[in-house]
């Protein structure tokens, strides 16, 4: 039954690791719902439809990062996708790039969650912190320093985007390396520079060919493009300082 007035076709990946030989495509009409998402349709075909569809979600705000599919070939957060901006569809519904496929549209975050503790993303500091009295206070300037990186809500959209990821797993990726400039912009840290002696590594920042993808998909504006080529500046003074001037100084 194709499309009509008050339904919408989704196209959806299937797939069995150790069944099927490779993703399939199954059909589902849904309601067309002013309101509904695409995350509302995967919900509805798998309450009234086909229980065996899996997939992740859990707060259907935008906040917990986990309902990241490719709608349409772009990275999306399909609670936050609607389905009426598709009409009159079909919309095809894919696991996210980039990622081996568990089931379905659920994928394997493991490589991810091993990248981000590479950039020690935590507050360093140099000093005695059992001398310090109390808390480590922040201006209001300098909370809004670090602020929108702290949005990354780690749903990968940005990996599933980037074309350097996709050809080299072993590149560190937007989200890690974002991730890096929050606690380096932190008045609190003082970590930037071991956090600069892993992003100049090979698997770091010089990967990136700036495509610019991570920024355009990331649904919390975080910037992690700017992050990168920031870093690549920051790198490029070290040489300097340490190579360069040395050979004029002498
Ligand atoms: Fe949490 Fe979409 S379900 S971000």
């Amino acid at each position: 039954m194709a499309s009509n007035e008050d339904s919408i076709r989704l196209e959806v990946t299937r797939y069995r690791p150790d069944g099927d030989s490779e993703p399939q495509l199954q059909e589902y009409d849904v309601p067309l719902r002013r309101e509904w998402t695409v995350l509302d349709g995967l919900n509805h075909v798998k309450d009234e439809v086909d229980t065996t569809l899996s997939f992740r979600w859990s707060c259907r705000m935008g906040i917990c990062g986990s309902c990241g599919m490719n709608v349409d070939g772009e990275p999306k957060l399909t609670c936050a996708t609607f389905l009426s901006d598709y009409a009159p569809g079909p919309i095809r519904v894919e696991p996210l790039s980039n990622f081996p496929i568990i089931r379905d549209l659920v994928v394997d975050i493991d490589d991810f969650m091993q990248k981000l503790p590479k950039v020690s993303p935590w507050i360093i500091r140099d000093d005695d912190v059992t001398e310090i009295d109390g808390e480590y206070l922040q201006t209001p300037e300098e909370l809004d320093a670090y602020k929108q990186f702290s949005m990354c809500i780690n749903c990968m959209l940005c990996y599933a985007a980037c074309p350097v990821y996709g050809l080299d797993p072993e590149f560190m990726g937007p989200a890690a390396i974002a991730l890096a400039e929050r606690y380096d912009l932190d008045s609190r840290d003082h970590g930037a520079r071991e956090r600069l002696d892993v992003l100049i590594e090979h698997e770091g920042v010089w990967g990136c060919t700036f495509v610019g993808e991570c920024t355009t998909v990331c649904p919390k504006h975080v910037d992690p493009a700017g992050a990168i080529q920031r870093y690549k500046l920051k790198a490029a003074k070290e040489n300097v300082k340490a190579f360069v001037l040395p050979r004029f100084l002498q």
